[in-house]
C-alpha cells in the first residue's frame, strides 16, 4: 500500500432529482437488502479514510437527515440547482477548501475521491484501488471503468490509437461508433486536487443535456497534456447505475448473490439463493441452513445448527441453534435452541419461545413467554401471556387479552394441560399441575392441581330428528343406527320444544 503524504477526500454525489425513478422521495434512499443506497455508498467509502462530503440538492431535507443518521461525521453541501456533476464537484471542492480553512479550492492538496450516490455495488477495494493508482502514477485523474454486457446508458470510454484514455462520451452524445464501445465509466475517479480545481472552471453546457458534465473533466485534462488513465473494474457489476426501477431491482438482485456467496463461503447451507433475502445487518452463523423463499431482516440473527424456510420471514428475530422455523412470519421474536415454529405461525413482538418449545400450525402469540418444552400445537392465540414448562396449550385455545379498554396478562403454571377450546380471560393464573376441560372458559384463577370445569353440561334430546326432520337423509340414517320415536302420549322429551331458528321446517330434506 501507498503511503499517503496528502489528506484524501470523498466526494459523494447526491444531488439528482433521479427523474427516471418517478419517486415521491429521493432515489438515493431507496432500500437494497435493508440499507439506503446512499448508505451502500457511504459504506463503501467509508472503508477508506479521509473526509466525506455528500452533495445534497433535491429534496436535501430528507437526504440530510437520512445522512445525519447514518453517518453524521459525513459532511452535507448544498447544490441549490443541479446543473451536472461537475458542477456539483465545483461546490464540493469549495465546501472543502472552506472545511480545511483554505483561501481557494486551487490551495487544496491531495487526492480527491469522486463517487456517485446511486451505484450501490461499490467496493472499497475498487475504490481504494482507483486512489492508489493515482497515487502512485501521480496521474491528475483516473477512472475508474467498466465493461458491461450492454453499455447502453452509461458514458463511454475514448481511448486513443496507443489504448490510453483519452475521453469520456455521454451515452446521449454519442455517435454511433462510439456507442459501439463497451468499456464505461462507472463515475468514480481519483483526481490531483489541484488538477481538479483548475479545469472545474472550464467546462461548458454545450451537450445534449445542457448540464456541467463531470466527463469532461478528462478530455480537459488530456488536452492539457496532463497524465490521465484508467483502472478497469474486475466485475462490471460495480458500475451498476440506478436510474430506474428495474436498475434497482437488478442491483438488488447483484448484492443478494454476493451476500448469499459470502454467506455460503462461511459456511452456511443456502438451498435456493435465487429466493433467499438476508439484509446486510442480519446475522447468519455457520452451519444454519436456510431453505427456499426466506427474507430475514433487521436486526435478525439465526445460530449455528438451526433450519430457516421454507417460506419464512424474519425481522429483527433471534433463531437459537437448532431450531426449526418453517412457514412462518417473525417479527421481534426470541426463538429458543430446539424449537419449533409452523406451519403457518405468526410470532408478533414480545414472542420468547424456551428450549424445545413448540408454537405449531395457525398459531399467533404476541408479548407472550412459553417456557422450556411448552407446547401450542395448534390453532390458538396467545396474547400477554407467561406460560410455565412442560405445559401443553390444547387446539384453539385463546388468550382473551383485551376488554375493549385494556390489554391484561395471564400466567399458566409448569406441566399445566389446556383443553382444546378454552378461553383463558385474563387477568387468571392458572396454577402449576392445574387442568381446564376442553371448552371452558376461564375467568377464575385455577389453584395448582385443580381441574377447572366451565361450560354447560351436554344433554341429549332422544329422537329429535325423527321427529323434527321426518325424511330427511340423517332420520333414515337414525332409523338404520336403531333410533326410535318415542311413543305418543309420552311427555315430552326435556328440551324438545324448538330452540329459536333451530326447527323452522324450512330445512328440505
Ligand atoms: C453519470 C456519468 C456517466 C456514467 C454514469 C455511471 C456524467 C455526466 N455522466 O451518468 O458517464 O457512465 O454516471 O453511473 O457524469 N448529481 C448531482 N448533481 C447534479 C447532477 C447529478 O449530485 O447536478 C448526482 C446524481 O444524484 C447521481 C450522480 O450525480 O448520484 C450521477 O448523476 P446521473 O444523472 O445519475 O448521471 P448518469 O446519467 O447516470
Ligand atoms: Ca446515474
Amino acid at each position: 500500500m501507498t503511503e499517503r503524504q496528502s489528506p484524501t477526500a470523498a466526494i459523494v454525489l447526491a444531488a439528482g432529482e433521479g427523474t427516471r425513478m418517478r419517486a415521491s422521495r429521493p432515489k438515493v434512499l431507496f432500500e437494497l437488502l435493508g440499507r439506503s443506497m446512499l448508505g451502500h455508498v457511504l459504506a463503501a467509502v467509508r472503508a477508506l479514510s479521509g473526509d466525506v462530503v455528500v452533495v445534497t440538492g433535491h429534496r436535501r431535507g430528507e437526504v440530510e437527515a437520512h445522512l445525519e443518521e447514518i453517518d453524521a461525521e459525513a459532511r452535507p453541501v448544498f447544490q441549490p440547482e443541479q446543473r451536472g456533476t461537475g458542477h456539483a464537484v465545483r461546490v464540493a471542492l469549495e465546501a472543502l477548501a472552506a472545511l480545511r480553512q483554505l483561501p481557494a479550492t486551487s490551495d487544496l492538496t491531495g487526492s480527491v475521491l469522486v463517487v456517485p450516490a446511486d451505484t450501490p455495488l461499490l467496493t472499497p477495494s475498487s475504490l481504494q484501488a482507483v486512489l492508489e493508482h493515482r497515487e502512485s502514477t501521480g496521474a491528475a485523474c483516473v477512472v475508474l471503468t467498466a465493461i458491461p454486457p450492454d453499455p447502453a446508458g452509461y458514458g463511454r470510454v475514448i481511448r486513443g490509437d496507443d489504448g490510453a484514455l483519452a475521453a469520456i462520451v455521454e451515452d446521449k452524445d454519442a455517435d454511433a461508433a462510439q456507442r459501439a464501445i463497451r468499456e464505461v465509466n462507472t463515475g468514480v475517479y481519483a483526481f490531483e486536487a489541484r488538477a481538479l480545481a483548475r479545469v472545474l472552471g472550464r467546462l461548458t453546457t454545450d451537450n445534449a443535456q445542457g448540464e456541467e458534465y463531470l466527463t469532461d473533466v478528462v478530455g480537459i485534462l488530456v488536452a492539457d497534456g496532463e497524465r490521465v488513465s484508467a483502472v478497469v473494474a474486475s466485475d462490471w457489476r460495480e458500475a451498476l447505475g440506478v436510474n430506474d426501477r428495474a436498475q434497482l431491482a437488478l442491483a438488488r438482485a447483484c448484492l443478494r448473490d454476493r451476500r448469499n456467496t459470502e454467506l455460503m463461503r462461511a459456511g452456511v447451507t443456502i438451498i435456493d439463493p435465487a429466493t433467499t433475502w438476508v439484509d446486510v445487518g442480519v446475522q447468519v452463523e455457520p452451519d444454519a441452513e436456510i431453505w427456499p423463499n426466506t427474507i430475514l431482516v433487521g436486526a435478525t440473527r439465526v445460530a449455528g445448527g438451526a433450519r430457516v424456510g421454507p417460506n419464512c420471514y424474519l425481522a429483527d428475530t433471534d433463531v437459537g441453534s437448532g431450531a426449526r422455523i418453517r412457514d412462518a412470519t417473525c417479527e421481534g421474536a426470541w426463538i429458543g435452541p430446539d424449537a419449533e415454529v409452523g406451519p403457518y405461525t405468526y410470532l408478533r413482538p414480545g414472542t420468547r419461545l424456551g428450549r424445545a418449545a413448540k408454537a405449531g400450525a395457525y398459531v399467533e402469540m404476541k408479548n407472550a413467554t412459553v417456557g422450556a418444552e411448552s407446547k401450542v400445537p395448534h390453532l390458538s392465540y396467545v396474547g400477554d401471556a407467561t406460560i410455565g414448562e412442560r405445559t401443553n396449550i390444547g387446539a384453539a385455545t385463546v388468550f382473551v387479552n383485551y376488554d375493549g379498554l385494556a390489554k391484561h396478562h395471564s400466567v399458566v403454571g409448569d406441566d399445566v394441560r389446556i383443553g382444546s377450546d378454552t378461553m383463558i380471560v385474563a387477568p387468571v393464573s392458572i396454577g402449576d399441575g392445574a387442568y381446564t376441560a376442553a371448552g371452558s372458559v376461564i375467568v377464575d384463577d385455577v389453584p395448582p392441581g385443580a381441574l377447572a370445569v366451565a361450560r354447560a353440561r351436554q344433554r341429549n334430546v332422544e329422537g329429535w330428528v325423527l321427529r323434527r326432520r321426518p325424511g330427511s337423509a340423517a332420520a333414515e340414517a337414525a332409523r338404520r343406527a336403531g333410533a326410535t320415536e318415542p311413543t305418543p302420549g309420552d311427555a315430552p322429551a326435556p328440551g324438545d320444544a324448538p330452540a329459536p331458528g333451530d326447527a323452522d321446517d324450512r330445512s328440505s330434506g
